[in-house]
């Protein structure tokens, strides 16, 4: 019969690997030019962990993505994913890791020239070629279904509202079903209805899906509602990571300012 001892070990064994990072940012810096953007940033985000990352206009929080992304090189530093570093790989492993990757850009960057449902379709066209045209078409619906968008496959993005694109983004971000979710400003510039119900969504999504994910937002209450940790950056670097509760008790004056 199993001990309570045993238990605990299962459990504590379960807990370690549920809990081994999925994306590891250790010591991170990049400058443009003279300006130093991060600064020996570190940062983790484990499976079925949502960390948002929250601070001022210009510290750094969409290149911190881009280089998690692999679309810019950082000066120095590691970015792990699952184990495996990526700076400096070449462009062909780096796609393979982006498979795993769903993002989502600040300015949701729909193709323009492209309906809804072919948006959605770009990446199964790109990475699963071996679908078949009417299962391409079933998995865009049923992904559209997902961010309640089903009604509006052949629409143009110019003929939707800010919302409806940032959950069109959303939807292409988990065609390929990924292990990782970057999302920039998933509510910048919506009304609080619209964004709460990107929130809704977003924690859906989480909990149906288990992913790693980091969310950029400028909305401490979106912050507070999706994620489990938060970090909060400040001249390229983290001033503190940890609960809501923990920024709430922390005396460190740019966090009472920031939570102001
Ligand atoms: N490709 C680039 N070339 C030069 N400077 C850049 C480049 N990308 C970003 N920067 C600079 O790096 C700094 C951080 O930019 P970043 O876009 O990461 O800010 P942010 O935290 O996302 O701000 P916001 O909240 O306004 O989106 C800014 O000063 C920006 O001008
Ligand atoms: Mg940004």
């Amino acid at each position: 019969m199993a001990t309570a001892y045993d238990i605990a070990m299962e459990q504590a064994e379960i807990k370690q690997d549920g809990g081994a990072p999925v994306v590891a940012v250790e010591n991170l810096q990049k400058a443009f030019e003279t300006q130093k953007v991060l600064n020996g940033m570190s940062l983790s985000v484990s499976r079925g962990e949502t960390l948002a990352v929250l601070g001022r206009s210009g510290t750094g929080k969409s290149v911190l993505l881009r280089l998690i992304i692999g679309l810019d090189q950082p000066d120095s530093g590691s970015i792990r994913i699952n184990g495996q570093e990526i700076v400096g790989l070449a462009l062909d492993g780096m796609g393979e890791i982006r498979k795993k990757m769903g993002f989502l850009f600040q300015q949701a960057a729909l193709y323009d020239s492209l309906t809804i449902a072919q948006n959605v379709a770009f990446p199964l066209e790109r990475h699963r070629g071996e679908m078949s045209r009417s299962e391409r078409g079933d998995r865009v619906e049923q992904l559209l279904a997902e961010v309640g968008m089903e009604g509006d496959l052949d629409k143009m993005p110019s003929d939707i509202s800010g919302g409806m694109k940032k959950r069109v983004g959303l939807a292409r971000a988990l065609a390929l079903e990924p292990e990782i979710l970057l999302l920039d400003e998933p509510t910048a510039g919506l009304d609080p209805i619209s964004s709460g119900e990107i929130d809704d969504l977003i924690l859906k999504l989480q909990r149906e899906r288990q992913m790693a994910s980091i969310v950029v937002t400028h909305d401490l209450h979106s912050a507070r509602t999706i994620a489990n940790r938060l970090a909060l950056l400040d001249q390229g670097n983290v001033v503190i990571a940890g609960s809501f509760e923990d920024l709430e008790r922390s005396e460190i004056k740019f966090v009472k300012e920031f939570l102001k």
